[in-house]
């Protein structure tokens, strides 16, 4: 058995409404899972190796559960259109030029590299409909010890001619391979990926569907982002009963087939109801459905239903990686919408959003997100020396600085399933 340590400021959410911090404490890691967090280090592990990283904070690896890696290139620019134009405006052209896989290569590569150095040690990523770039993603990504899902795009319909697949069965079979293809990687997995309801037709949704169980395969997409696209989709798809329904005549919503949704700005009582009943997570990306002005997330509302949720940066609609800029949007968007929507529904705390960022999200990926026993053992060290302070701060202060600040910080150290990556 591998055993070892790492010593710091630690950090982590024990539930939604508490964040536990401990002085100089110790998380020991047993075979890729934390063996758990402890004062001082227990008599029968005295002689494991141990890291000690001083005064640097130690918090659970940060879970992305919405981010699109295409896109890095364009984030923060086109921020002055809605969703529908600035994907005809910005995204799909940038999204054809990964049919050259030098290009793909080249933008990836920066991408990874900022997300290897960021605090996040699992994310959901969108790739392109094109099979060779998404598989040299995954490729790269668990080479450099990344974890997390991956999907190829589907679209066949309502989409440029570049990007649009040929037909439902090309679409398909490019899947197909793509699955197969990747088999052989163990951090870095495939998730089905329809882009959402207006990109694919019908019989598309059904062979993704027969794919997802053949293969037993999460899927992930979009949903009730935008009023005109909810619009769109209700003359598209006129017999479904609400957007999320599109997806559920299909097999594709939840139940046996673990997914994420992003957004859920406008889901309505029957949409919730059926995300609750099948347990599919939501993806709140405040940055994202700020820039694109898209709306304001009713997420206390989720919390209070116990929704499974966790937030995603939505690069590159969101237009940075960091999850602390996630978290404090989160809290700032649902402040807005107290003040303005709706007076019941009072805002985030820095402790709720904590915990959406680490162990909600965290979720999906079975126990992830979390320094506890039994958890996978992800963990990140930051240097928060440049965030100056005047007098003497606790931990938890530290934590909270950072989640405001992050731009002042930076990660010292990261370590993934047990195995130190930088
Ligand atoms: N809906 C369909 N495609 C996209 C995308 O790339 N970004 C966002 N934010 N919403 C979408
Ligand atoms: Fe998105």
């Amino acid at each position: 058995m591998e055993r070892f340590a790492i010593r710091g400021q630690i950090c982590y959410s024990e539930s939604q409404k508490k964040i536990r911090t401990m002085e100089r404490g110790y998380v020991v890691c047993e075979d890729g899972k934390s063996a758990g967090v402890f004062e001082t280090l227990p008599e029968a592990w005295s002689g494991i190796p141990c890291y000690d990283y001083g005064d640097r904070l130690i918090i659970p690896g940060l879970i992305d559960l919405h981010v699109h890696a295409p896109q890095y290139p364009f984030r923060g620019l086109g921020m002055d259109q809605e969703l529908i134009d600035w994907l005809n405006t910005h995204t799909f052209p940038e999204e054809e030029k990964y049919g050259d896989l030098a290009y793909a290569q080249k933008a990836y590569a920066i991408f990874l590299d900022d997300l290897l150095h960021s605090a996040t040690t699992r994310a959901c990523v969108f790739g392109t409909c094109h099979k060779d770039a998404t598989l040299w993603l995954m490729e790269q990504m668990e080479a450099e010890g990344l974890a997390g899902y991956v999907g190829k795009v589907n679209m066949d319909r309502n989409s440029p001619a570049e990007l649009c697949e040929e037909s439902p069965e090309a679409s398909a079979e490019a899947t197909e391979s793509w699955i197969l293809a990747s088999a052989g990687l163990s951090n870095v997995r495939p998730i089905l990926t329809p882009r959402f309801i207006p990109t694919c037709s019908d019989e598309l949704m059904e062979r993704l569907s027969a794919l997802q169980k053949q293969y037993d395969l999460p899927v992930q997409s979009h949903l009730s982002e935008n009023l005109s696209e909810i619009d769109w989709v209700r003359q598209l798809q006129p017999e479904a009963s609400c957007y999320g329904d599109a997806y559920r005549m299909h097999g594709l919503f939840g139940g046996s087939c673990p997914t994420i949704m992003a957004h859920c700005v406008y889901s309505g009582e029957e949409e919730i109801r059926m995300m609750k009943e099948q347990g599919v997570f939501i993806a709140h990306c405040p940055e994202s459905n700020t820039n694109l002005a898209s709306g304001i997330a009713p997420v206390r509302k989720y919390m209070e239903l116990g929704m499974q949720m966790g937030l995603g940066t939505d690069v590159a609609a969101g237009s940075s990686l960091s999850m602390f800029r996630a978290m404090a949007m989160a809290v700032q968007c649902s402040k807005l919408r107290w003040r303005l929507v709706d007076q019941s529904q009072a805002p985030l705390t820095a402790t709720e959003v904590f915990y959406l960022a680490t162990k909600g999200g965290g979720a999906f990926f079975g126990k992830a997100g979390s320094l506890e026993e039994g958890y996978e053992f992800d963990a990140v060290v930051i240097d928060d020396r440049k965030i100056r302070h005047a007098r003497p701060v606790s931990v938890r202060e530290r934590l909270e600085r950072l989640i405001y600040l992050d731009g002042d910080a930076s990660v010292d150290a990261k370590y993934i399933k047990g195995k130190q990556v930088i």
